[in-house]
């Protein structure tokens, strides 16, 4: 008889591989081009994308499971907020404009992040960061209604919450985000990529996030607090993807560097004034304080940020351009190109033309 030899069990990188490559296929009777209009006009070149390494391994039916999970604590604490009229103890009335500011200012990015995840993960030629777009541009639109539902709680009692998109297309001071995300989804597939997967997700979300979620924590709101952490648990692997997809392109090509450099001197900037909205409620708007805007920035950005940036020093890529005029020691001097007149004259595109 025959002996009987264990088949060797795959491993998780090579079960994950044989699940989720070769499957895709070359065009025979279409162009790549006239497929994929939007790969190459930015310059970016990319040689194999299959040297695309995925960085989650994770199945469409496991992301499933994890998210089914995290909605069903959700929505199991926001009923018991609301069943217990929660919204009674938070520390002022006062509190309730910060969740203003949130629900006007950053939910529609969230859904403004689905759309364009949706629309690069159509873009990008290769399979493996196109099933990456696709599970953030679920959970984009996941962030944007948790958010929604969490607060449609306060619009029962309070006023100011019954028009928060309509707000965002008029009220001043939100030009600021909504400019911010309608300048990123009308950019290419790449700088798309590199203005939200990394300098948005990697470097910023962890100031747009911790002090509004710590905040509304210290406020007594446990709504804010609840979808705060049900996204952020996401956000982990956001900027997962973001780091990858920036070294990926910088190992693809040497002349990626110069456009990705100017893209994270850009969008940086940009990404830094739209935290000015947190900046304010941090310093004016909570009733409950919980630390200054300028110690936010000094442990999130700068002791993080430059870690971060100590890292990518070996693919070429230097800290953000006018770094020294956003760090607080420096934060009353007007960078030269924001005057009228000079190279840029909108005020939110920062010192630097585009
Ligand atoms: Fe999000
Ligand atoms: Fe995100």
């Amino acid at each position: 008889m025959d002996m009987q030899v264990a088949k060797k069990k795959l491993g998780l990188k090579e079960r994950y591989q044989v699940m989720t490559r070769g499957l895709d296929w070359t065009p025979s009777y279409q162009k790549m081009e006239d497929i994929y209009p939007y790969a190459a006009y930015e310059g970016i070149k990319i040689h194999d994308w299959d040297k695309w390494e995925d960085p989650f391994r994770l199945t469409m039916d496991a992301y499933w499971k994890y998210q089914a999970e995290k909605e069903r604590k959700l929505y199991a604490i926001i009923d018991a907020y609301a069943q217990n009229n929660g919204h009674l103890n938070v520390t002022d009335a006062r509190y309730l404009n910060a969740v203003k500011l949130f629900l006007t200012g950053i939910s529609p990015l969230e859904y403004m992040a689905h759309r364009g995840f949706a629309h690069v993960g159509r873009q990008f030629p290769g399979a493996g960061p196109r099933v990456a777009c696709l599970m953030q541009s679920l959970d984009e639109i996941r962030h944007a209604q948790t958010q929604i539902h969490s607060l449609s709680n306060y619009n029962k009692y309070y006023n100011g919450f019954h028009d928060f998109r309509h707000m965002l297309e008029r009220v001043w001071y939100l030009s600021v985000p909504r400019s911010f995300f309608d300048d990123a989804v009308t950019a290419g597939p790449f700088e798309f990529m590199v203005a939200i997967g990394f300098s948005f997700e990697y470097v910023l979300t962890n100031l747009l996030f911790v002090p509004f979620v710590s905040g509304a924590a210290y406020n007594g709101d446990m709504g804010t607090m609840t979808f705060g952490f049900s996204a952020q648990s996401d956000e982990a692997r956001h900027m997962t993807l973001g780091l990858e997809v920036i070294k990926f392109i910088l190992e693809q090509d040497p002349d990626n560097l110069p456009i990705v450099q100017r893209w994270i001197d850009k969008w940086t900037w940009r990404g830094y004034r739209v935290l000015t909205l947190v900046g304010m409620m941090m310093d004016y708007m909570l009733p409950k304080r919980i630390m200054s805007w300028k110690e936010a920035w000094e442990v999130y950005f700068e002791e993080n940020g430059g870690a971060l940036f100590k890292d990518l020093a070996r693919y070429g890529i230097r800290p953000p351009k006018w770094l020294d005029q956003i760090s607080f020691g420096r934060a009353y001097r007007i960078p030269a190109g924001c005057l009228v007149g000079r190279r840029s004259t909108r005020w939110n595109e920062g010192p630097f033309s585009s």
